[in-house]
């Protein structure tokens, strides 16, 4: 059956991208595009074609099982409901892998990059990779690449690109080795199905970067970043609080890894202005009290008042000597991805356009962690944790903006949270 022909009998009309996609017959595609383009769709129709016409194996391989199921479902959807092809086997292993064998002897089968032994030892003659920028290069290279080798299989690499990954490499390489390999690269709004109105609501409310990442489908090197809202162009500001401010502190410990603290305030506005900050590897508690005390002493000569310090909770023994040194203060709050989460909230533009927090250029540790704070890899269904490293500074800030939250005066703006 040729392609248009099954298209019809599905009811499938591609958009163009997709018929440009479909339109290929190279061994290696590979599809970028931002999100709702139709990459599943398009993917899971191209290999439906390889099962229907000769005995093949094939695989839908996703970073979870989750997160290869849309494909692997239009593909049963169709085969079953549109094209009322009886299957001969259907099965599911206790890890929730299933797959589904056709009377015609084709198979396909859904798996996940977390059990890599779910992974080896077959050969096939075709390969999805969904949501492929949340895989592993290694899981490609280590237990994918090599399945296709002896069968001549195909590879379909479907996905919104995710920062400068290996996922760009396949899709320069896409552009370069043709006619072997052929990349294409979409938007959202490739796909005519999705309403103009919602893609303008996206790209008034993300940040740059994000949306043309996202939804424009462009390599911009914004995700897998904890803070993408963060964009030094809008949020390093040179602000410093005024006679009367009160201003309160969030310290991180650190001895071989550095100790941070930052200096905030909010304005009538609650908008959150970090205006100083202190970081600094080795070094004992008296020393950080004496460097936090004398830059206090300057902020009172200009009437700015001391506020409380919010500090790492886990580190009672170093909190201890902090105070006895002269710098009282209280266990801050430590959930990670609720502070994070504040913190983004934060970050987002209010309805004047500026942004809820700015930092003053001379805190130059915060501003660089804050570009380099990134996800994990996604390793199971739960939510992926930053990579722990580079977060000092932000520590510190995640913990002076929660004792900001908890000030009985900051909850009357109720802007936020
Ligand atoms: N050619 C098409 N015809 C009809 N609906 C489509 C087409 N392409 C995509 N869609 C629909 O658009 C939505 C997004 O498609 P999907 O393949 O899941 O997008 P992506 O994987 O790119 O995020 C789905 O509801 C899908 O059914
Ligand atoms: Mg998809």
């Amino acid at each position: 059956m040729t392609g248009s022909v099954l298209f019809e009998r599905l009811g499938y009309e591609p958009h163009q991208g997709q018929l440009r996609f479909h339109a290929s017959d190279a061994r290696f595609k590979v599809l970028i595009a931002g999100a709702r383009f139709g990459k599943s769709l398009a993917a899971s129709h191209d290999v439906l074609r390889d099962m229907l016409g000769r005995e093949t194996r094939g695989w839908f391989v996703g970073p979870t099982l989750a997160l290869a199921r849309p494909e692997y479902d239009y593909l049963v959807l169709d085969a079953r409901r549109r094209l009322g092809l009886a299957a001969a086997r259907e099965f599911r292993s206790a890890q929730g892998h299933r797959g589904l064998t056709l009377v015609n002897g084709a198979e396909v089968h859904c798996l996940s990059a977390l059990q890599p032994q779910g992974l080896l030892g077959r050969e096939i003659d075709w390969l999805v990779l969904c949501e492929a920028a949340h895989l592993s290069r290694d899981a490609y290279e280590r237990f994918l690449r090599g399945r296709l080798v002896s069968r001549q299989g195909r590879l379909v690499v479907a996905t919104t690109p995710r920062g400068h990954n290996w996922i760009e490499e396949l899709y320069q390489r896409g552009l370069k080795a043709r006619p072997a390999w052929n990349s294409f690269r979409y938007a959202t709004w490739d796909n005519p199905r999705v309403l103009p109105a919602e893609i303008e609501e996206a790209r008034r409310t993300l940040p740059g970067p994000v949306f043309d990442e996202q939804f424009g489908g462009a390599f911009t090197g914004a995700s897998g970043r904890v803070y993408p809202e963060f964009e030094p162009a809008r949020h390093v500001l040179a602000c410093d609080p005024p006679a009367g401010a009160v201003c309160l502190r969030g310290i991180d410990f650190g001895f071989t890894r550095p100790f941070a603290c930052v200096w905030l305030y909010a304005d009538h506005d609650g908008r959150i202005c970090v205006f100083d900050e202190y970081y600094r590897a080795g070094g004992t508690a008296l020393d950080h009290a004496r460097e936090i005390l004398r830059r206090d002493e300057a902020l009172a000569a200009r009437d700015i008042l001391r506020g409380t310090s919010s500090a790492d909770p886990a580190a009672r023994a170093e909190r201890e000597a902090l105070a006895q040194g002269g710098v009282p203060n209280q266990p801050a709050e430590n959930a990670l991805l609720p502070g994070i989460s504040r913190v983004r909230q934060a970050l987002l533009p209010r309805a004047d356009g500026r942004p809820g927090l700015t930092v003053h250029p001379r805190c130059v540790n915060l501003i660089r962690e804050f570009e380099g704070y990134v996800y994990e890899e996604i390793r199971g269904a739960g939510e992926p944790l930053p990579v722990k490293g580079n977060d000092h500074a932000l520590d510190a800030l995640r913990y002076g903006v929660m004792g900001l939250c908890s000030r009985a005066d900051w909850r009357k703006f109720g802007l936020l949270w």
